[in-house]
């Protein structure tokens, strides 16, 4: 501490000293143009170095920019802790920019989300002992699970005085790529397989962060559905589908909430790398969107820093010398005109100067962990769906004994890994979580499981080791096989506890995508064998089994969910899972989550499956969106494939009523209202799905889409509330490719409200008489006529 502050006074007086000689060299030589000097100018006025004060001041800096420092300030600082660099001033911060003192430019800091902020909990040379450990959210997927932006908008805020308090500038997240095919590996990290989920989702994110002051991150734009050669893969896929779906959920999150940054993805649109795609970057996010904000390319994408320039990515991270190097030459050589720096320079310090360390802001370490943790606690409840409740089977009488069978009840998974894992202070495991809530667990069966889990880590085969990107990226830890249970263990379990519950986990993450395999999407023979036997013994003593999924994605469900009696699924829901799961297990809490995602009945139904994750199989470089728009529920409600569990579905301990529908056209929009009543004996929210069903018409269309949503307040035993929706043109239209448009085709439309994208309570119509052209575009990211699909 104390060589801090002779370090940073050695820092001023030096500073001072350099200043004073600067202003004595200048007074003592004529201006250029001292001839012409006003009467009464001083003189050093004509040499004042500009400096960074705002706004106003950009155009003067950048011009006072040499080229070196214009090469430097688009090129990241290279990645920090690694490949031989120093740590950032916050460990764990993973990209930073250049400063330039002289020009009163900060360097700005970078750090990951989406769940959590991801920095180091211990910093190397820790001599006060002080941890920096952030909160760990559920992720993506289980807060869009929630369909409360609200509490979605909470998390953000939470996040961002997370990314402030611990010195930080700009979060990297929210993540809105789709779930295109259940096993993409990242999908965990993103909200939904549906654009207006994901969008909304997105504002709410991205406005809780940046009410903190501090910046939110857009990524990775776009189509980054998959992880399997995710830098290079080819994404063939028409503008359609691209405006309507994989760009929609940015447009949405874009223009409503405004984000400092976006983040260009790795993979390829129409041979054309994300970063180095201008017609992306510029022609639509910039020119049609109307972003400016900073757009910064993912870490290492792309391959030519100078297309990666002239395509409007700003900033090329997490940045190398070379790169600084190929953009000063090919401005000397006329290759890159230097008007496109210019440019690019001007979207990050129109950044810089929102940023808290160009304010000098004072961070504390210290953020609001305490509090956070009861906001993850309430979401992690809030996003985790009930799937089946047979004969209110669930919630459970607090005095209950349980037999709590799984590996993963200790185990539990609180996120997923890569970049976006959290470095929390704890995680509460599904045992602990029960035990806290004062459940009494099975003691025998409990420690069974802690030696077989701690017995097995201790093997070589199974010992938890460092991530080899480094322990930032937080541990390998091997899978081990379920736990066997013998017949005789299962009965005498059973003999002494009132009902079973067994815990199912699953943890996936960056680099890799999913498999259709065993020990992934589909179950091992021992979880089969586990559920089989432990529903047997204790349906034969007319006891219940109830099933909680500790997963990230969809898992196979339609061949064992018919031997239990409930399932929750939990989702990975951050450090205060087990908590969580407790709520919902003993009545505390209600669920109310729903489905953002569908969970099909084989992996076969998938539309993508045959085109997941590309061509050729063994080593794909190409990946064709054959399926269209028809991707998740617009595919299964239009082709009539059942799933296992749709999306937008999920159970309560109370039912709803829905009833008195109306639905109201305007001259330039639609208002729908609707009464929803809680007819249960319970208190519950209620998540109202408002889908639209088109007419027939010249583009082909899902049988239905999401086009709003919201949840009740809390409704208590025979309460009411009405919702009223309000959809404009642009949210019910289609894009056209043949005319560049966005329309609303005439005829018409159903709108439906859903419990879910199958269970529809309500319906109404409303006619367009005439063809609406809503907004016309430009006609980029086409595939060639010839291209592969049709
Ligand atoms: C990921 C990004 C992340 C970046 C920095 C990349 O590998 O794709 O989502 O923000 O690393 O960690």
């Amino acid at each position: 501490m104390e060589s801090k502050i002779i370090k940073k006074k050695y820092k001023i007086t030096l500073t001072i000293t350099a200043c004073l000689i600067l202003v004595i060299f200048f007074r003592s030589i004529p201006p250029a143009n001292a001839a012409f000097s006003p009467k009464g100018a001083k003189v050093n006025e004509y040499h004042k170095t500009p400096k960074l004060v705002d706004v106003a001041s950009i155009d003067e800096v950048i011009k006072a920019m040499t080229l070196e420092e214009k090469a430097k300030m688009v090129v990241g600082g290279g990645m920090p802790g690694m490949f031989g660099n120093p740590k950032a001033e916050v460990e764990g911060a993973v990209g930073f920019t250049h400063a330039i003192p002289r020009l009163g430019i900060p360097s700005l800091l970078f750090a990951d989300g989406p769940a959590g902020v991801r920095i180091s909990p211990i910093r190397e040379n820790n001599s006060d002992k002080d941890t920096y450990y952030t909160t760990a959210f559920p992720i993506e997927t289980a807060m869009a699970s929630t369909w409360d932006k609200e509490m979605v908008e909470v998390i953000g805020t939470a996040i961002g005085n997370e990314v402030k308090e611990y010195g930080l500038d700009t979060l990297l997240a929210p993540a809105l790529n789709l779930h295109r095919n259940p096993l993409g590996g990242r999908n965990f990290e993103y909200f939904s397989e549906d654009p207006v989920l994901t969008g909304e989702m997105g504002i709410s994110y991205v406005n809780g962060v940046q009410s903190n002051g501090v910046g939110a991150t857009l990524k990775h734009f776009v189509a980054n559905n998959q992880e399997t050669n995710r830098m290079k893969i080819d994404t063939i896929v028409s503008q359609r589908v691209l405006r309507e779906l994989y760009l929609r959920g940015f447009e949405i999150a874009m223009k409503e909430s405004n984000p400092w940054a976006v983040m260009s993805a790795y993979n390829q649109i129409i041979g054309i790398s994300s970063s180095q795609n201008k017609e992306l970057l510029t022609t639509v996010l910039r020119k049609e969107w109307g972003f400016n904000g900073l757009v910064m390319s993912d870490w290492f994408a792309g391959f030519e820093p100078i297309e990666q320039m002239r395509a409007g990515n700003d900033l090329i991270m997490p940045g190398k010398n070379e790169h600084i190097t190929k953009i000063i030459n090919a401005v000397k050589k006329g290759e890159l005109a230097e008007n496109i720096l210019d440019r690019n320079i001007k979207h990050i310090l129109n950044i810089v100067v929102k940023t808290p360390s160009f304010k000098g802001y004072q961070h504390s370490n210290n953020p609001y962990l305490k509090a956070h943790a009861q906001i993850a606690r309430k979401a992690a409840v809030d996003g985790m769906v009930l799937l089946k409740n047979e004969n209110m089977s669930l919630p459970i009488d607090k005095h209950a004994k349980i037999g709590l069978f799984g590996n993963h009840q200790i185990e539990t998974v609180k996120g997923g890994t890569g970049s976006g894992i959290v470095h929390a202070a704890y995680t509460v495991s599904i045992a602990e979580g029960l035990m806290d809530s004062g459940f009494q667990l099975h003691h025998g069966l409990l420690n069974s499981y802690k030696t077989y889990i701690s017995t097995l880590r201790q093997q070589q085969e199974y010992k938890i080791r460092p991530d080899p990107l480094g322990v930032d990226f937080g541990f390998v830890i091997p899978k081990i096989p379920e736990k066997p249970l013998s017949a005789d263990e299962i009965n005498s379990v059973e003999k002494e506890t009132d009902l079973g519950v067994i815990v199912i986990g699953r943890i996936s993450g960056e680099f890799e995508d999913r498999e259709n395999e065993k020990g992934d999407f589909l179950l091992t023979d021992n979880e089969q064998k586990m559920i089989e036997a432990v529903a047997k013994q204790y349906h034969s003593s007319g006891k219940k089994v109830v099933v909680v999924l500790n997963i990230g994605g969809p898992i196979e469900v339609a061949s064992w969910r018919d031997k239990i009696d409930a399932i929750l699924l939990a989702w990975q829901p951050g450090q205060e899972a087990g908590h969580a799961v407790a709520d919902l297990l003993s009545g505390v809490e209600n669920p109310s989550g729903k489905l953002s995602t569908t969970f099909p009945v084989k992996y076969k139904d998938v539309p993508s499956a045959s085109n997941f994750p590309g061509i050729p199989e063994d080593n794909p470089s190409v990946v064709i969106y054959q399926e269209d728009i028809y991707v998740g529920y617009r595919y299964y409600t239009t082709f009539q494939v059942k799933p296992a569990y749709e999306f937008g579905y999920g159970l309560s301990y109370t039912t709803f009523n829905y009833q008195n529908l109306k639905v109201k056209k305007g001259k330039n929009h639609i208002d729908i209202s609707v009464d929803v009543k809680n007819k249960g004996d319970v208190t519950g929210r209620e998540v109202v799905q408002v889908y639209l069903s088109p007419p027939e018409g010249k583009l082909d269309k899902p049988a239905l889409e999401l086009k709003a949503f919201r949840k009740t307040r809390e409704l208590k035993p025979n309460e009411q509330e009405t919702l009223n929706f309000t959809l404009n043109a642009k949210d019910i239209d289609s894009f056209d490719e043949q005319k560049s448009a966005w329309i609303v085709e005439k005829g018409i439309y159903e709108v439906k409200i859903g419990s879910s994208s199958e269970i529809i309570q309500e319906s109404a119509t409303f006619e367009i008489d005439k063809e609406i052209i809503v907004e016309k575009v430009n006609d980029v990211l086409k595939q060639p006529k010839t291209g592969p699909i049709g």
